[in-house]
């Protein structure tokens, strides 16, 4: 059994593309962190079936049948603890955690945004982006603090707006984007090379990183 491999769970809601995307590169021998678990709050989240057949553990946490939040994140904090989690990646994982959970797992605990933090929190980044006019959109990969999308950043791709884009087809470019450093970044937090200091997050081996890494305009 391969035991210097980070134990990592994921959250998913839905589609899990970027899960999919994670467990796809965690299948190299080298990599840092192996997918321990897949872990939905919606029992019929489409990804859960994508996880099964890969032979990856998953489970739902069935957020509606919690009296509140913290009653429903317990329940997930037992099964992570069940199966001996040490990292976690937030994958369209649509439900807002309170400070408790995070507490359980700062510094730990990444997301994967679709825009160029800090523009665009939320939701429907991709049709704001759109109706604002700018040039450039992205995703951003970033550690999870109490704050809604507001942890120091990780990682962040570029990706150009062209005149015929719809919410639909910027999607799809950034998408492809989060699919590449969204698996960088929890190589490096795995592999135990990044260090928080303040908002920013500095990297040991800077000098040699991968192309997802990089603005795709260098
Ligand atoms: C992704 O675009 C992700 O960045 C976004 O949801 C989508 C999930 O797709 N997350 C958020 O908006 C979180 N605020 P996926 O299920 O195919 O990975």
């Amino acid at each position: 059994m391969t035991t210097w491999r980070k134990r990592t769970a994921v959250l998913i809601s839905g589609r899990g593309s970027n899960m999919q995307a994670l467990v796809e590169r965690a299948r190299e021998p080298s990599f840092p962190a192996e997918i321990a678990l897949v872990l939905s709050n919606r029992p019929e989240a489409a990804g859960l079936s994508f996880a099964k057949s890969q032979g990856v553990a998953c489970a739902a946490v069935d957020h509606k049948i919690y009296a509140g939040r913290e009653e429903f994140e317990r329940s997930m904090q037992a099964l992570l603890d069940l199966h001996r989690i040490e990292l976690i990646c937030l994958a369209g994982f649509m439900r807002l955690l309170t400070p408790w959970f995070i507490g359980q797992w700062r510094g730990r605990m990444l997301n994967i945004h679709p825009a160029l933090l800090p523009a665009y929190r939320g939701l429907n980044t991709h049709e704001r982006a759109l109706a604002d006019g700018v040039k450039i959109h992205g995703c951003t990969a970033h550690f999870v603090v109490p704050a809604m999308d507001e942890g120091p950043i990780v990682a962040q791709a570029a990706v150009a707006v062209l005149d015929g884009d719809t919410p639909a087809t910027l999607a799809a470019r950034v998408l492809e984007q989060e699919h590449l450093i969204y698996p960088a970044a929890l190589e490096r937090l795995a592999g135990g090379s990044l260090h928080i200091l303040g908002n920013r997050v500095f990297c040991d081996d800077e000098t040699e990183a991968p192309a997802a890494l990089r603005n795709p305009a260098d």
